[in-house]
């Protein structure tokens, strides 16, 4: 046999003219992953999202404006970009044309748009039984954002989710849905005592939703690898994080999909071979919405202050987020998930006018170092974080723009940061738009 058919021959050649990055939170979400996909796109042909869905609020900030995303990847502003929403995505139709709505009124084109074929479709039994479940639940509620991610992802491993694909042919849907919609009404009204749903309404307002998706519907599995292929800038999304992965992060206190390289893979339809470039971002603090153990969490003044000063509430609920010091072994744990080849540390800017700054290094427990990110929540609640501390640097940053000229003292957290959780820095981010953006790697070419 011919060498080239030999498996490593073939990736080792694609590897050579393969162009790829992705961007992924290394902590509990909103650590600025959509204004890190948006500055990267600028260079992108190609931009995938390849899980999550409404859940997720990525904001944007560019000429002025202020877009907050949600099932629309990052890179929507650049006309000429690819704009992929892959298959491990859960789509919710009316939130996500509302959002296509929203962009176009705002004079943003959403034509260059791709939707999976193979991404599950989010209904509304979903929301009422993500709802409920989540009051059932009382003090041992999760805290989600209450858009019917679980359910839906519940039913894609369940083998009873309907995809866009059927979606897109009406007698196959009528089937699924009828099917689906008198199970779910059982379950809403004998289970959980709530309100069940109509049909032909459901089925109705699903067809007209078909038909507004209906172009840009693809086989993103194909053209992704294609495009891969082909040797373009294919820059792939993580929404929410790696401690919100449903298997390795803080769980039952996570979110229903795997927002890692590994998911990432899963999720776009490709093969590891095809991931280069994996940016973790890594918010200067820590912040959580809902529910779980935060060792770091401070619920002082200084937990305020950065909470308000940084305007620390949620896109998509408006819940205020819970605020911490850096959990760098919580980073390093998600670089060591990841595989993380850069570091893209954001919202530096906020520490500059802060006396001290402290990173947690590691835990204590009964006079001992814990160096591990331990996976028993009763225990981790009873961790002490060990911190360092570090002088503030009490200036202006965000004028920034060549990591020289940062203060001595801000170089210091952020290669503390780097050396502690092993990962060079790639980025730093000194605002939300995207001039206010320091490159130490710039990975695609153009
Ligand atoms: P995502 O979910 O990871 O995309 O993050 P979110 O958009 O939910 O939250 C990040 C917030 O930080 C947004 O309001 C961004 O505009 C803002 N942001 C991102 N990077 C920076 C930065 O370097 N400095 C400041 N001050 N804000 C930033
Ligand atoms: P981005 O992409 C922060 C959290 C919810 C809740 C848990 C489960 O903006 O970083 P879910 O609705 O997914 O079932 O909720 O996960 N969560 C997020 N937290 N950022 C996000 O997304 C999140 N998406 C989900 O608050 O604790
Ligand atoms: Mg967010």
């Amino acid at each position: 046999m011919s060498t080239q058919f030999l498996r490593d021959t073939v990736y080792n050649e694609r590897g050579k003219n393969m162009a790829t990055a992705m961007v992924i939170g290394a902590q509990w979400g909103d650590e600025g992953k959509g204004k890190i996909v948006d500055y990267l796109a600028a260079k992108a042909d190609v931009v995938v999202r390849s899980q999550g869905g409404n859940n997720a609020g990525h904001t944007v900030v560019t000429g002025g404006k202020v877009y907050p995303l949600r099932l629309m990847p990052s890179g929507i502003m650049y006309e000429n970009t690819i704009c992929v929403v892959g298959t491990g995505v859960v789509i919710d139709p009316k939130s996500f044309i509302e959002e296509m709505r929203s962009l176009e009124e705002k004079g943003v084109k959403t034509h260059h748009l791709q939707i999976s074929t193979r991404a599950q479709v989010v209904f509304p039994y979903h929301i009422r039984q993500d709802e409920a479940e989540e009051a059932m639940k009382g003090s041992r509620k999760i805290g989600t954002t209450k858009n019917g991610i679980g359910p839906c992802y519940a039913d894609k491993i369940n083998r009873i989710g309907i995809r866009i694909c059927d979606l897109m042919d009406k007698e196959v849907f009528a089937e699924k849905l009828k099917y689906n919609l008198e199970y779910k009404n059982r379950v809403l009204e004998k289970l959980y005592g709530v309100e069940g749903f109509d049909y032909e309404k459901m089925l109705k307002d699903y067809l007209e939703y078909a038909e507004i998706l209906r172009p840009f519907v693809q086989d993103t599995n194909y053209n992704v690898d294609k495009f891969i292929k082909e040797g373009k800038n294919v820059l792939f999304e993580g929404a929410q994080a790696s401690m919100l992965d449903c298997d390795n992060g803080t769980y039952p206190y996570v979110t229903s999909s795997h927002p890692t390289a590994g998911g990432a893979c899963i999720g776009a339809g490709i093969g590891p071979h095809n991931m280069k470039n994996i940016f973790g971002v890594v918010k200067a603090y820590s912040t959580r919405v809902g529910e779980g153990p935060f060792p770091t969490e401070l619920h002082d003044e200084t937990g305020d202050y950065i909470r308000n000063l940084a305007h620390e509430f949620g896109t998509v609920t408006g819940r205020p987020r819970r605020i911490g010091w850096l959990d760098a072994r919580a980073v390093r744990y998600a670089a060591q998930l990841n595989t993380f080849d850069y570091l893209a540390i954001t919202r530096l800017d906020i520490f500059d006018q802060m006396d001290e700054i402290k990173i947690c290094v590691g835990y204590e427990y009964e006079g001992k170092e814990i160096k591990e990110y331990p996976a028993d929540l009763n225990f981790l609640s009873k961790l002490k974080p060990i911190y360092k501390t570090f002088e503030g640097w009490k200036e202006k940053i965000s004028d920034i723009r060549e990591y020289d000229k940062l203060p001595q003292k801000a170089k210091e957290y952020v290669e503390a940061i780097a050396e502690i959780t092993g990962v060079k820095i790639g980025i730093v981010s000194v605002g939300p738009t995207r001039e206010e953006t320091i490159v130490v790697k710039d990975v695609f070419k153009k």
